[in-house]
């Protein structure tokens, strides 16, 4: 099966449908949105994420994009589905937009005679495969899921800025499956596309769905637990929560990742898949009380956090943001900590002024001129009287005391990630972290 289509053009769908071009399918993208379609028509990337405009580049030949979804259909053997599905007021995912596709899609199905696969890829519901979209797909081409076509939930465990490294190199492949060939067909698609043998992990959709949103609970899960452990080594003199997490790190029960003690953590998934994950619990009729705690663990860091970055600012002085998406190599601003805490700051009287190397457009669409934008870090930090650093970009870490006023003097210095070096900033005005004893 070499043809595929790709349905959602977005931060998730581009790089996909780049990727498999790259790697030798040829792929039909389709999005309701023109200008991503014209984009990718052109060979240019929709969306910014590294390394996607090298495998447009690579995948040029076979890639093509249109505005009629069933004609990609129509056109190829596989479809990947990757629209939005937003989260809902009760803490669920829409369906809404994955529907609307069952229609174009089940249309071509229809006028097939040859055998179709359905590769659902946004993140849904548990139960939502099966009890919602399968039927609709029944419905509309009036054949059998299982027989005349295939069905497989398979979601993406990708971060946003490292988009391309994990789709050719993931850790495992989660597949949800409808029948036996559905999902031999897609881990043929990926035992192409992948440069190391990843694992893959089949099972029916129910169980494909909880696995998802499990991944993203337990993740977050760890990273209130290490912002916690900060918390409390900001009271305790002669504590440095990067000494606990290296070693609790060591025991393989354990391990290193995502176990910092920095920020809280936001972006367009952990914050809403872990709601998710408590309000099926709620839909159960039981509890996820682990999952509520690490939402209300997050809240509350940064709220903690945001206090003591207030405290280090002088009366009347002026803070300079850096960084402002909710990760490094991402210019994505969706539940982003840094905005929350800019925020915080403005309301309490702050001047600030901000810099990111991709979230300034985002910013400041959010913000407004409540904030100053600065072309650069250093232009950014040579005013301020207070300099936090918030998202552990690379290049922050040039920072140094002769790019701030007065060579640094009577400067405050906020590392939320401890990135720098601290004695050239103490020997000159403050240097803050969280994690590392009282102030
Ligand atoms: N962004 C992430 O980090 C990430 C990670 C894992 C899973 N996901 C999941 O992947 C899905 C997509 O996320 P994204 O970040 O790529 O979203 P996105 O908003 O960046 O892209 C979605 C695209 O789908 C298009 N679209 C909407 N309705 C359509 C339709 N009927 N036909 C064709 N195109 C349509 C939109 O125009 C948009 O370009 C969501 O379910 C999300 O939860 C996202």
């Amino acid at each position: 099966m070499s043809r595929v289509s790709v349905i959602g053009l977005g931060k998730l769908g581009a790089p996909l449908a780049a990727v498999l071009a790259a790697r030798g399918f040829t792929v039909v993208g389709a999005d309701v949105n023109p200008a991503y379609v014209e984009a990718i028509g052109a060979g240019r990337a929709p969306v910014v994420e590294p390394r996607l405009q090298e495998f447009l580049d690579a995948g040029k030949a076979r890639l093509s994009a249109t505005t009629e979804v069933e004609r990609a259909v129509a056109e190829t053997d596989a479809t990947f589905i990757i629209v939005p599905t937003p989260s809902q007021a009760d803490g669920g995912f829409a369906l809404d937009y994955v529907l609307k596709t069952a229609e174009p899609i089940g249309r071509a199905i229809a006028a097939k005679t040859g055998y179709h696969l359905v590769v659902l890829t946004s993140t849904v519901m548990p139960g939502d495969t099966d009890s919602r979209f399968r039927p609709a797909l029944e419905r509309v081409s009036g054949k059998r899921c299982g027989v005349d076509f295939g069905l497989c939930y398979n979601p993406e465990f990708i971060a946003l800025g490292n988009v391309i490294h994990d789709m050719l190199r993931p850790d495992f492949i989660l597949i949800g499956e409808s029948d036996r060939r559905a999902g031999d067909v897609l881990q043929a698609i990926y035992e192409r596309v992948c440069e190391k043998a990843p694992a893959f992990a089949r099972m029916n959709f129910v169980n494909a769905e909880l696995a998802k949103i499990s991944v993203n609970s337990f993740v977050t899960m760890r990273i209130s637990f290490a912002n916690q452990l900060a918390r409390m080594c900001d009271r305790l003199p002669g504590a440095d929560v990067d000494v606990i997490t290296g070693a609790i790190g060591l025991d393989s029960r354990i391990g290193k990742k995502y176990l910092k003690g920095a920020v809280s953590f936001g972006g367009p998934c952990f914050p809403r898949d872990n709601v998710a994950f408590a309000r099926l619990a709620a839909r159960l009729g039981t509890e996820a009380p682990m999952a509520q705690a690490t939402d209300r663990v997050n809240r509350d860091y940064l709220d903690h956090l945001g206090q003591r970055i207030l405290a280090c600012v002088p009366k009347a002085g002026r803070a300079a943001l850096l960084g402002l998406a909710y990760k490094p190599d991402t210019g994505v601003t969706e539940e982003s900590p840094s905005l929350a805490l800019a925020t915080t700051l403005l309301a309490a009287g702050v001047a600030v002024e901000a810099y990111d190397p991709l979230a300034m457009p985002e910013s400041r669409a959010k913000l407004g001129e409540t904030v100053a934008w600065a072309s650069s870090m250093a232009a950014c930090v040579a005013k301020a009287d207070a300099v936090i650093l918030l998202v552990p970009w690379a290049e922050f870490r040039q920072l140094t005391p002769a790019l701030l006023k007065n060579g640094g003097a009577g400067v405050a210095v906020f590392d939320c990630w401890r990135q720098l070096a601290p004695a050239p900033f103490q020997a000159q005005g403050r240097y803050l972290c969280p994690g590392l004893g009282p102030d």
